[in-house]
């Protein structure tokens, strides 16, 4: 284990900690979509900024998503590196203004999606068991100018409850190659963290599409609607043509790119999902992304992502596009967990890293 260091999660408004500065010093090339990005990062690094031999997290996290996937690989992202960007139009539901003020949830608006194979790897088999989960990034356009996105995958849960242990997990898993005496250092790890063994030993197999996929945001936010009422709540995104999987003998003999290959079919007609929030009970834990709530708990529908077209340069565009989890708007606040509040400084040092190559 790291020497786990607290990463507070707080406004930022202060003096930037050292931390911060260390990390910018990290970044090779800075370019203007970063320097916006950053200037938003509602967060600070901790105040105690780690000793002069050890990376800043957000830089440490990067290098190990690196490792182990023999990059970093020129120009792509160090996690969901392989993806598809498709467009089209978000529809709110009746329900969706007197659960949140959010701008969108009064008014369609365009919305830009990415989906992804897990990894840094760009050429990774859609079907491989290490592209699972899957991830679905959403850009919602605002009708005032302005976005705010969704980043998800498809698996309800993550595997740690803090940056600290997934860079942790990271590590142990790329000093457990073939040859290493058991237990393993990954075996080690998942027998001391449950929720990390119940997510690498859930079964996920490959989808038959994207579009036959459901999604997860894990980490909980605060809703508020207009007369001041809030809930915590989970995004579920979930496939209107419903969830369909290959069969072991199918994913054995699925072409590489047959996820990435197959959207564009689909999409000669609109690819649907539902995208509802999962309400918090008194007393569920919102600030812990491993804390999985039970299904009963109440479903509010937020409206339909209907998608249309994929995108023309696909390279390019995705190389300029950085996904913000916590780009949010009015109506939608970030919760105390930690691992939401990792995400943005990481993505922002991947982006560095992918912009300046
Ligand atoms: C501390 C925890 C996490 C770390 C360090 C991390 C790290 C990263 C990094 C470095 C990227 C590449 C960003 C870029 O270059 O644009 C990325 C992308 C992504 N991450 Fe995470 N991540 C974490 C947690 C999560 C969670 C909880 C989810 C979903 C619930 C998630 C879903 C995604 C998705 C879907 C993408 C691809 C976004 C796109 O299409 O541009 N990540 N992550």
């Amino acid at each position: 284990m790291h020497s786990a260091r607290p990463f507070q999660a707080a406004v930022g408004g202060g003096a930037f900690p050292a931390a911060r500065a260390a990390l910018a010093l990290a970044l090779s090339a800075i370019p203007a979509t970063l320097v916006t990005f950053l200037a938003a990062i509602p967060v600070a690094f901790a105040a105690d900024s780690p000793p002069a031999d050890q990376k800043p997290l957000p830089v440490a996290l990067v290098n190990a998503l690196n490792t182990l996937a023999g990059g970093p690989h020129a120009g792509f992202r160090a996690n969901h590196a392989k993806g598809v960007l498709v467009t089209g139009t978000f529809t709110p539901a009746k329900t969706a203004p007197s659960f949140s003020s959010a701008p969108h949830f009064a008014k369609a608006v365009p919305v830009l999606v990415r989906f992804s194979d897990t990894t840094g790897v760009p050429t990774i088999p859609d079907a491989s068991p290490d592209a699972s989960p899957h991830g679905m990034a959403i850009r919602f356009k605002l009708p005032e100018g302005g976005s705010t996105d969704i980043v998800s995958i498809s698996a309800n849960g993550f595997p740690v409850g803090t940056p600290e242990d997934f860079l942790a997990l990271l590590t142990a898993i790329s000093k457990s190659g073939p040859g290493v005496p058991k237990p393993t250092p990954v075996e080690q790890f998942l027998g001391t963290h449950p929720a990390a063994l119940k997510f690498v030993s859930t079964p996920k197999p490959p989808p038959q599409s994207f579009g036959t996929l459901a999604f997860f945001g894990v980490n909980a936010f605060k809703f508020t609607n207009a007369k001041g009422v809030s809930h915590f709540a989970r995004y579920q995104i979930l496939p209107v043509a419903g969830e369909h999987a290959l069969t072991a003998a199918e994913a054995a003999k699925a072409d590489p790119n047959y996820l990435i290959d197959e959207l564009p079919k689909r999409l000669a007609s609109p690819v649907k999902f539902r995208l509802v929030a999962q309400v918090a009970k008194e007393g569920d834990v919102t600030n812990d992304a491993t804390a999985v709530w039970p299904p009963d708990r109440e479903i509010v529908e937020l409206g339909v992502i209907s998608l249309t077209a994929t995108e023309k340069e696909q390279a390019k565009e995705q190389k300029a596009l950085l996904y913000n989890p916590l780009s949010l708007t009015s109506g939608i606040e970030a919760s105390a967990d930690p691992i939401l509040a990792a995400r943005p400084p990481a993505y922002a040092v991947s982006f560095a890293q992918r912009a300046g190559q």
